[in-house]
């Protein structure tokens, strides 16, 4: 995948909400933080416009946990014994394999431009592994947020309001000089991260949101995806 400017990363000020066209082309995945909390106040805000996400029938069924400083340092290196232990306990399965043709090209185009960035040689199994894991440093952002969710039939349709809620999260997150990054790789110890924190098993973790201060020097910021063109998604009838 190609590379792209960024001019519109500098026109968000600090404390003012942007256009959402900026917004929507602002907000990317961010996998390097700043070492700065971002403040309650702030962080209230972006729940609140979250909250504002459509859900089917009305069931409005986000149960979300934030977590951030000793908690947040104890849940990581749990996390980290668990993936180097291999002990997945995760609600929903996952298998990269299951992708074919485009959607697997574009997830290649994903891993070599994930790898390229920091430096990680394809061969390098080791090094490989360790750039996964920062997964469980939160990509050393000061704040994680579970999406927990309600189990309805076969959770299809709650998915899809979790994925609304995301990214109505990731947008506020980046019209507010924040940033964030959705991650499937928390849902995979969905079981211990519940039990960590204390949350009833009816509730189920699909992916969580490490978010914060993006470092732009960070090695994995330098990871720009790119989109298909419009027509390769959408097909006009009349
Ligand atoms: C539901 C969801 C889960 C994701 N899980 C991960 C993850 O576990 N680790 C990761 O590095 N990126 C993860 N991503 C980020 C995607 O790789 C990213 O959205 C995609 O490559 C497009 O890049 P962009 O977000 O920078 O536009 C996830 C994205 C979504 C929407």
């Amino acid at each position: 995948m190609a590379m792209q400017s960024d001019q519109s990363a500098t026109q968000a000020m600090p404390g003012n909400t942007t256009t959402f066209e900026d917004a929507v082309r602002i907000r990317r995945s961010i996998r390097g933080f700043l070492d700065k909390p971002a403040a309650e106040n702030v962080i209230r805000e972006v729940l609140e416009d979250a909250q504002h996400a459509p859900s089917n029938c009305n069931t409005q069924p986000w149960n979300v946990h934030i977590v951030r400083g000793e908690r947040l340092k104890q849940l990581s290196q749990l996390l980290h014994a668990k993936n180097d232990a291999g002990e997945f306990t995760p609600d929903y399965s996952f298998d990269v394999n299951d992708f074919y043709g485009e959607y697997r090209e574009r997830n290649n185009a994903l891993g070599k431009a994930y790898y390229e960035a920091m430096n990680v040689m394809r061969e390098d199994k080791e090094a490989r592994h360790r750039a996964g894991a920062m997964n469980y440093s939160f990509f050393n952002a000061p704040h994680a947020a579970f999406l927990f969710m309600p189990s309805f039939g076969d959770d299809v349709r709650v998915a899809g309001d979790m994925g609304m809620y995301g990214q109505t999260f990731l947008l506020s997150l980046a019209a507010r000089n924040l940033g964030g990054i959705p991650q499937t790789a928390l849902g995979f110890f969905a079981g211990t991260i519940r039990e960590f924190l204390g949350i009833p098993d009816e509730l189920k973790l699909l992916f969580g949101i490490s978010f914060g201060y993006p470092d732009e020097n960070a090695p994995g910021n330098r990871v720009r995806m790119d989109r298909v063109p419009l027509e390769t998604s959408v097909t006009f009838h009349s």
